[in-house]
């Protein structure tokens, strides 16, 4: 008998198959049992009758509990009222592994209780709808880099010195010395790039972000792509084709999924080129402005020169159906590779892209300081190390040319392409400030 994947059951309609999975649920009455199977990769009603099965089988399944492990044989039919569109009319079934007392049952648990058990929780609907979605947007991603003709570069996670500022490292002993985890695979894509032209990181990265909001994990993934002669205004348009290209990827490919977590498939629809583009000052005065008029809203208040906050990148969005991206921020709140702007050196050629529906900043990037002494002069001002930073100098001391680069966080990308609420759950095991169980 063949065996089948509930996702490819449409093929085999009237066919007898097997399925091999899960109990996700069941009811019944004396001689009529309705089991639901899922296999993860999708659920499947079964209908199990005691006289197609004898008594016997028909006993057995009717003890079975939530998550018991089974195999299903019967004939596939089509049926519109079906989850699927397809039931099975078993015939046959046989018990793999018991599950006593599974701790995720029907009732609200909460999300506390809900991330104790993570490694179970992964099983409901929901939460696989969600990481089928981050496979497809992990696959949208490579796929656009690689057309485009980018080589996947792969920064170390042991770092010598840090990346994005010195108050978020992870420190951790290597052998008679201190490495830091990674903040950022930026320094070492800028290799790259002088390398290979163009090329993109994709690994883990780690910030000691001592925040509990809904944006952060103190491990999540970055997207780095670097490009040798690339300016300010081409990385702003990479980040853009990009965003749309996921977009377009999951409307084409995950409907199934986007409809489980009853995504707004509209505020995705509208995801196309151009995004809008604002300076940072202009978008200070957006924000002195609604401050004034909202005099009563704590978060709202702002001082031109301060870096956004959440609330700040919300208002800021509110006017738009898409991402916006704001450029030219005060360089004092930059990081020390950011170029600066030659007409006012306050202003960096860096931008921020900031997602709609109040799911904040996803993207940052720059075109990075390519002159020597310019470099050197930042990085002492940051008071970093300069016997860390040697390398990164020399880039600037042979065949120094302009270049620039983006970070795009794939679970906040996740997050709100999937409209959910909190970072937590778009990666299989998050790691945040309080949380590094399971
Ligand atoms: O803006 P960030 O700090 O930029 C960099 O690290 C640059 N080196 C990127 C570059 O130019 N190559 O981080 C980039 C993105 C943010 O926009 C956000 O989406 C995500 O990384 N991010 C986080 N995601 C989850 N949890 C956190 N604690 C995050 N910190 C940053
Ligand atoms: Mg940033």
């Amino acid at each position: 008998m063949t065996r089948v994947y509930i996702e490819d059951i449409s093929a085999h309609s009237g066919e007898e198959i097997e399925v091999a999975g899960w109990l996700y649920n069941q009811r019944g009455s004396g001689k009529l049992r309705f089991p639901i199977v899922r296999d993860g990769t999708g659920i499947v009603q079964g209908i199990a009758s005691l006289a197609d099965i004898g008594e016997e089988k028909f006993n057995l399944l009717k003890e079975m509990t939530q998550e018991c492990s089974l195999i299903i044989r019967g004939k596939v039919v089509a049926d519109d009222r079906a989850p699927g569109g397809f039931e099975m009319h078993i015939n046959d079934l046989e018990k793999v592994g018991d599950s006593v007392d599974y701790p995720i049952t029907k009732k609200d648990h909460g999300t506390p209780f809900l991330m104790d058990n993570r490694h179970l929780w992964l099983r409901s609907k929901k939460q696989n709808a969600v990481l089928r979605i981050r496979h497809e947007i992990i696959s949208a991603i490579r796929d656009f880099f690689n057309n485009r003709g980018f080589i996947n570069f792969d920064a170390p996670i042991f770092t010598p010195n840090a990346a994005e500022g010195t108050s978020t490292l992870f420190e951790t002993e290597y052998f008679d010395t201190t490495a830091y985890l990674t903040q950022s695979g930026q320094l070492y894509a800028e290799a790259g790039a002088m390398a290979l032209g163009k090329v993109y990181t994709f690994g883990p990265t780690f910030r000691a972000e001592k925040s509990k909001t809904r944006r952060h994990l103190t491990e999540f993934w970055m997207i780095e792509p670097e490009v040798a002669y690339m300016d300010l205004a081409g990385d702003m348009d990479l980040a853009e084709d990009l965003t749309v290209a996921i977009v377009e990827r999951l409307l084409e490919k995950r409907r199934t999924e986007l409809d489980t977590l009853e995504r707004d498939i509209s505020q995705l629809e509208a995801i196309k080129k151009p995004f809008p583009r604002i300076h940072y000052d202009e978008a200070a005065d957006i924000l002195i402005k609604y401050a004034q008029e909202n005099p009563d809203e704590e978060e709202a208040k702002f001082e031109r020169g301060e870096d956004f906050g959440g609330r700040h990148e919300t208002i800021l969005t509110s006017n738009f159906d898409r991402p916006v991206m704001v450029t030219h921020f005060p360089t004092a709140i930059k990081a020390f590779y950011m170029k600066r702007d030659e007409t006012n050196p306050d202003r960096v050629l860096g931008f921020d892209m900031i997602a709609p529906e109040g799911y904040g900043e996803i993207i940052g990037g720059s075109q990075r300081e390519d002159d020597y002494d310019k470099l050197k002069a930042r990085v002492e001002e940051h008071k970093l190390p300069l016997d860390a930073f040697k390398w990164y100098l020399d880039l600037r001391k042979y065949g120094s040319v302009p270049h620039a680069g983006f970070g795009m966080g794939l679970e906040r990308t996740i997050t709100w392409m999937c409209g959910i609420k909190h970072v937590r759950e778009t990666i299989p095991f998050p790691r945040m400030m309080y949380r590094i169980n399971p």
